[in-house]
């Protein structure tokens, strides 16, 4: 029996040894072990005999299939090592074929709106400023001319934090307006934060872009919006000057000659005499045309600011007036795209930041165009 088991032994290992490939190998294997293999029926053996001849054949027949099954996984990686090696030899990358597309971020359509406007007040020689999104009372309403029972310090229409320990309400900024506080006084103290303004003397020209809070949604309203902030304080400043550098921009911001725009009567707390501007557009195909048409969309609000404002920032209204205005980033966005929903705006749906998105080549300046 040794001696038989030896011969097969030495042959089975020779054809291990002989497979020139896997499926060669495979053959030998199944011969060996498969279900009807030679060591297969050499075990299967083992349960007809007697304790002692199974005593003595147990572990012979049991090494010899273990130094089988060993030399086979031997050489099987032996064998897929060398195909590998054959396969890639063999191979040829075809550098013709075009390249999987790669996913691109985007510049959000609001940022690159305020990136337009920041070029072109740039160029008109307005300076940037920027204040805290949580705002106090002072800053937001109450330096602003806001009388006490205005409707904007409803709970209805501002995002209120809970009450201090001294029971004051921090509120999310309801507008930009409280940017031209913080620059207009002229506090001794530093800034609460570097890149809060810590005041400036007159003459001013800032603009100041930002984010912006009210309790609204709808199509042409979300909660959070952004605004643009405009302030002049000089010498002899009038509505002219106002107009004028709003007509300029709406000219450079749509890219059109001779846009239409009126000056509306309006009313705001903090200017006097305040007005809305409107621009001449046209809604009847479906999408928003500007410079053309009988309909009018707002865009800015403005004004001379209020006296009272001036003096609650410790500025002398016999000696300094201004303008200021504040402009609705995303609707100005809308308006110029033409994105039907303000919401989607902010949905971060991917496929609509792939339509209205910008390229992050294609910063905004005057003089090579805007968009
Ligand atoms: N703060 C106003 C708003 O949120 C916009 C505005 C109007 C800003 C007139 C101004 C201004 O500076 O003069 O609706």
């Amino acid at each position: 029996m040794t001696t038989e088991l030896d011969a097969m032994e030495v042959d089975l290992l020779a054809r291990v040894a002989a497979s020139e490939d896997t499926a060669a190998l495979e053959a030998v294997r199944l011969e060996a072990l498969g279900k009807t293999g030679v060591i297969s029926a050499l075990l299967k053996s083992l349960g007809s005999m007697s304790p002692d001849e199974r005593r003595v054949q147990g572990p012979l027949i049991n090494g010899l299939r273990d130094r089988v099954a060993g030399a086979i996984a031997a050489r099987k990686a032996e064998l897929e090592a060398a195909e590998l090696d054959a396969k890639l030899a063999a191979g040829k990358l075809d550098l013709s074929l075009p390249a999987p597309p790669r996913r691109r971020g985007v510049v959000h359509p609001t940022m690159q709106v305020m990136d337009e406007m920041i070029a072109i007040f740039a160029e008109m020689g307005f300076a940037l400023a920027e204040g805290p999104d949580i705002e106090d009372d002072f800053h937001n309403f109450t330096a602003l001319n806001f009388p006490p029972r205005h409707p904007a310090r409803e709970m209805h229409d501002t995002f209120f934090f809970p009450p201090n320990a001294d029971g004051e309400r921090k509120v999310l900024r309801t507008h930009t307006s409280p940017v031209q506080v913080r620059t207009m006084q002229r506090t001794n103290t530093p800034p609460a934060a570097p890149w809060i303004p810590g005041g400036q003397e007159p003459p001013i020209r800032i603009i100041s872009p930002g984010r912006t809070y009210r309790c609204d949604s709808d199509a042409t309203h979300t909660p959070m919006f952004h605004q643009l902030e405009g302030l002049v304080i000089d010498r002899n400043i009038h509505m002219g000057h106002l107009k004028w550098t709003l007509d300029q921009f709406i000219a450079r911001f749509f890219e059109l000659d001779g846009v239409v725009t009126r000056f509306r009567p309006h009313h705001f707390p903090f200017t006097e005499p305040s007005a809305e501007m409107d621009v001449q557009c046209d809604t009847s195909g479906g999408e928003v045309k500007i410079g053309v048409g009988t309909e009018w969309s707002e865009i800015v609000g403005c004004g001379m600011v209020h006296p009272n404002v001036l003096r609650n920032c410790g500025i002398d209204p016999d000696e300094w007036q201004g303008f200021a205005f504040g402009f609705g980033v995303d609707r100005l966005g809308r308006l110029k795209y033409g994105m039907p929903d303000l919401r989607d705006m902010f949905s971060s749906d991917v496929r609509w930041l792939a339509h209205y998105g910008f390229s992050a080549f294609a910063a905004p300046n005057p003089a090579s165009g805007l968009s």
